[in-house]
């Protein structure tokens, strides 16, 4: 008995150092310039421990080799090529997209809501998925949807200009994952919720839930399933519980039935979805798909677009004169719409527009964006004195660091600054350097849902209320050190009070409902 536990131990002490060490020389024997890696925590050990926050992390690892196209880095085991050079960031993500189509995303998560989703579909699968969702994001279906968000808007901010005064201390995170779950809901499961009114909802608990990223089982869970993909599979790990999966399947599954019993139909994305059934040469989706696929706004829009809110709002609070401007621009729109804004109205805020896509800058949700090599592809050498490096199919992934680029002197004047005019006249939306929302054909498949999610949420939160900073609010803002996580030390907080000049169309609207 004790021979074979000691075999045992042998057998895994030397399976964990082989899968410890197996990579751990490979930019050193390819000739490529990389940082140094520590076993097991690679180039991270600092981030892994608490030390430095994620957004301080890319900010350093982009600045130690300022004149590579690229250069290697350990994220705890796996070797990752960092790409600093702009011109074979577009060749990687647009001119050369055959040969890097897809990201790891959640394919090792043990879940079909996060493997069978278009974030983390590969190839062909990936293509027929894109191309059946890619018209529910068109202007005209998020014309549809705006109805739905300007709803869940007007709850938001009338709940908000409501409170008494002694109460204006608002944790702008949880309020804003409020707003993003009813938008959820209504647009993409088709069930109407009030998150703001009704804290306690399944929807909003069970959402929560399962995009919660913190916690230290959950942190264990998420490293290990990054490490031993293969292991977790086999002792069946999962991040999300079973319960919470079934309940979201069940409101989809529901909701169809419902329909089609009583011939309703509703201008959302599960309408879209079941639209799309009987249609010649489409491919039907069964309910594990279009729940999967629904679970994206979970998975691809909840975190993003609630941090980009925050970090929107807190902006707006620490520069009054920035504030002023947006609530002249929004005054002016009530006034021509007497109090009906329209999807175009809002489109034509340039402004607000300009606010949103300088948050973005300065703080992108997502901080990098990854690729993996599906086909062979030569790099070109990092530095003059390198040898170019030919990459093969299944190769290591490789990382854009869009929120170092985004800090980047070379391409931005006083990068820290939070200047939305830098924005206007569309000036971003063409750049290279610019990229909160990815680029080439695996881009966010919503930008247009997000942005239009968050300005009216801004729009109809600043014709009614005024936003300062709190006593608790950190600025210039300091960053969490929570494992992978970008948001302030101590949580994003402002105190929100109702305006006192509110325009009387706006006024009376209130008043009215
Ligand atoms: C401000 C909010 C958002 C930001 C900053 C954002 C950003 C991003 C980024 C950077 C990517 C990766 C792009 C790339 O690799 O090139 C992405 C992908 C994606 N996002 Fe968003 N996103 C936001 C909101 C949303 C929302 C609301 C949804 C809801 C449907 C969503 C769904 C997706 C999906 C499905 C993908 C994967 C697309 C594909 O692989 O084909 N995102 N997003």
């Amino acid at each position: 008995m004790e021979y074979w536990s000691i075999l045992l131990s042998i057998v895994i002490g030397v399976i964990s150092i082989y899968y410890l060490f197996k990579n751990f020389n490979f930019f050193k024997r390819n000739g490529i310039i990389h940082l140094p890696p520590l076993p097991l925590f690679g180039s991270t050990i600092s981030m892994v421990f608490c030390r430095i926050s994620f957004f301080d992390f890319m900010l350093k690892i982009y600045n130690c080799y300022p004149n590579a196209k690229y250069f290697g880095f350990y994220f705890t085991t796996t070797p990752v090529f960092l790409l600093r050079d702009l011109e074979l960031i577009k060749t990687v993500l647009v001119k050369n997209f055959d040969a890097f189509p897809d990201r790891r995303g959640f394919a090792d998560f043990n879940d079909p809501l996060f493997e069978k989703n278009l974030f983390s579909l590969h190839g062909e699968k990936w293509r027929n998925v894109r191309n059946l969702l890619s018209p529910s994001f068109t202007s005209s279906k998020m014309k549809m949807m705006f109805t739905l968000m300007s709803e869940c808007a007007m709850n938001f901010a009338k709940f908000l200009s409501t409170l008494s005064a002694d109460k204006g201390d608002i944790n702008m995170k949880d309020v804003c994952s409020k707003y993003t779950t009813d938008v959820i809901a209504t647009c993409a499961f088709g069930i109407k919720v009030n998150s703001m009114k009704y804290p306690t909802n399944k929807f909003y608990i069970y959402g929560k839930e399962a995009t919660n990223s913190t916690g230290v089982l959950r942190s264990i869970k998420f490293f290990f399933l990054g490490a031993f993909p293969r292991l977790g599979r086999i002792l069946n790990v999962k991040i999300m519980n079973d319960y919470v999966s079934d309940f979201f399947k069940d409101i989809i599954r529901t909701t169809i039935a419902t329909r089609d019993a009583e011939h309703i139909t509703r201008p959302d994305m599960l309408q879209l979805m079941m639209d799309i059934r009987g249609k010649e040469g489409r491919r039907e989706l069964d309910i594990d798909d279009m729940t999967a696929q629904a679970f994206i706004f979970f998975l691809g829009g909840f975190e993003t677009s609630s941090t980009a809110m925050c970090f929107a709002a807190h902006e707006i609070a620490a520069n009054p004169e920035i504030q002023l401007k947006l609530q002249q621009e929004i005054d002016k729109v009530l006034e021509e719409s007497n109090g009906e804004v329209s999807y175009e109205a809002i489109n034509r805020l340039e402004y607000l527009d300009a606010v949103i896509c300088e948050a973005l800058r300065l703080y992108p949700p997502v901080a990098a964006l990854e690729r993996i090599c599906e086909k062979t592809f030569e790099l070109p050498s990092a530095l003059p004195d390198q040898k170019p490096f030919i990459m093969k199919k299944g190769m290591l992934p490789v990382w854009i660091p869009v929120l170092a680029i985004h800090y980047d002197e070379k391409y931005y004047d006083n990068p820290e600054k939070f200047d939305p005019e830098r924005c206007l006249n569309n000036k971003m939306h063409n750049s290279s350097s610019y990229m909160p929302f990815g680029s080439g054909p695996r881009m966010c498949i919503a930008n247009r849902f997000a942005m239009l999610e968050v300005k009216v949420l801004l729009f109809h939160l600043l014709a009614q209320c005024e936003l300062k900073s709190s006593v608790k609010t950190t600025s210039p803002i300091k960053f969490c050190k929570s494992f992978l996580r970008m948001m302030p030390e101590n949580g994003f907080w402002l105190n929100i009070q109702r305006r006192k000049n509110m325009h009387s169309v706006q006024e009376s609207t209130i008043t009215d409902s």
